[in-house]
């Protein structure tokens, strides 16, 4: 944590964790031992990232193996009286249990992508097949998926329990009962290393969680709504120092040994970041593919097909991607004149992703297909338990914010009249 933040806790959390904490020194008095076991809400530099390792051996957190593949994805916008190609002809898949970067020059169309391929454009003509095991998407892909935006936007009075179990009780399907959907929860929070400050407050930058502990959050809440398919991610550290960035990739990891397949944008990533990537997507602007495919170890795939298309070769202390970025002429000051996107589809690697997607397309398509009806529905909670959630929580954020319930000025006379007013209108 850095200088100047502090964790938020209600008061009634705080009287709970006192008493847990002298109940764990009386413990010790009586048995003469100083034990190692830490008594519960102290928070240390290390107490999460030590608990990352006990957690390697948690249940797998998604069971399923489809796959979501897509190939000829193109986008189109209208612009005055021209269009505009954002995205041309870019094919790709993402299997269980693998991390894909997909990567570019600023306005190169990843956030689109993502956009497009979680079908969540509103405008445009998108053009291409987008396919889970060989069949075009349905209405469950959205509720089978979880997209994680670049802005960690959450109601500053709930606590990171609250905004998990929320999210839990709205997304993930009905008939799943709410010990199930709490024990899920209480699992993520596991996983994702936040069980000292589960129960603090979301609070405001300085007063609150800080940077990480909010990006971790943001994961979490779309992790809490069990997203069987797919995790996109944009661009989770941007914007974090290098230590934080590294802490969130290698929580990105863990998710995908978990079995979650992930999908994630990323800036620039330094050498050692990127290699917890399996694969990677790089567009040039206009949304044109510059290479799909496997990393390898420390991206030797990606390096050996570079150097093998007349890039020059990889100093051994050099950072892959940004060689990789001056080689093709996307970082800032270098130039080219090979036309990487050219090179890209006339190669043999762009054959052999072709060839998969066709062979996924045939064979994928053959495996039997058990849909639950329910998970066509659009909204998986039904109307009166939304109605119930939301209004509880809106009710408990009025009554934590003591500025609204117990105004200064004007006075509480007022506070009622106004309501009076408001209320009968
Ligand atoms: N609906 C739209 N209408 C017009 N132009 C659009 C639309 N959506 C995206 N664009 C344009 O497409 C390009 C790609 O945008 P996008 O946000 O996907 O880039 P990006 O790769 O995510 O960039 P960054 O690294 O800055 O986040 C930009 O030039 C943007 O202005
Ligand atoms: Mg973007």
């Amino acid at each position: 944590m850095q200088k100047g933040e502090i964790i938020v806790f209600q008061l009634s959390t705080l009287a709970k964790m006192k008493k847990e904490q002298s109940r764990y020194k009386t413990k010790d008095v009586e048995s003469g031992s100083s034990s190692s076991e830490k008594p519960p809400g102290v928070i240390e530099a290390d107490s999460d990232r030590s608990s990352s390792s006990s957690s390697n051996g948690i249940k797998q957190l998604v069971s399923s193996k489809d796959i979501f593949h897509w190939s000829d994805v193109c986008y189109e916008v209208q612009i005055k009286d021209e269009t505009r190609r954002i995205l041309d002809h870019v094919d790709g898949w993402v299997k269980p249990g693998t991390l894909t970067a997909l990567m570019g020059a600023s306005g190169a169309g990843k956030t689109t992508l993502l956009d497009v391929l979680a079908n969540r454009v509103t405008m445009g003509v998108v053009s291409g097949n987008m396919c889970v095991n060989g069949k075009p998407r349905d209405s469950s892909f959205q509720r089978s998926t979880g997209y994680v935006q670049q802005l960690d936007l959450h109601l500053e009075s709930t606590t990171v329990r609250e905004a998990f179990r929320f999210s839990a009780y709205l997304r993930q399907p009905a008939d799943i009962s709410k010990k199930e959907k709490d024990e899920y929860v209480e699992r993520v929070i596991d996983i994702l290393e936040m069980s000292s400050y589960a129960d603090a407050i979301v609070g405001v930058a300085g007063e609150g969680l800080n940077v990480e502990q909010r990006k971790r959050l943001t994961i979490g809440v779309e992790l809490a709504a069990k997203p069987q398919l797919l995790l996109f991610l944009d661009e989770p550290t941007s914007g974090l120092d290098s230590q934080t960035a590294w802490s969130i990739c290698q929580l990105i990891r863990k998710l995908a040994d978990n079995g979650q397949a992930i999908m994630c944008t990323i800036h620039q990533p330094s050498a050692i970041l990127i290699q917890e990537f399996d694969r990677l997507l790089f567009l040039a602007k206009g949304g044109r593919t510059v290479y799909f495919g496997e990393l390898g170890d420390n991206c030797e795939t990606l390096i050996k097909y570079f150097e093998s298309k007349g890039a020059p070769r990889c100093p051994p202390s050099a950072n892959p991607v940004e060689w990789m970025l001056e080689v093709i002429g996307a970082a800032p000051g270098s130039h080219t004149t090979i036309n990487y996107h050219e090179v890209w589809l006339n190669s043999d690697e762009r054959k052999a992703v072709k060839q998969e997607l066709a062979t996924m397309e045939h064979e994928l398509a053959k495996l039997p297909r058990v849909q639950d009806p329910k998970s066509l529905k659009t909204y998986a909670a039904p109307y009166w338990l939304q109605y119930l959630l939301v209004t509880k929580r809106c009710f408990i954020n009025v009554w934590r914010t003591p500025s609204y319930i117990w105004p200064t000025e004007p006075n509480v006379v007022h506070f009622f009249v106004l309501h009076l007013i408001v209320g009968v209108r």
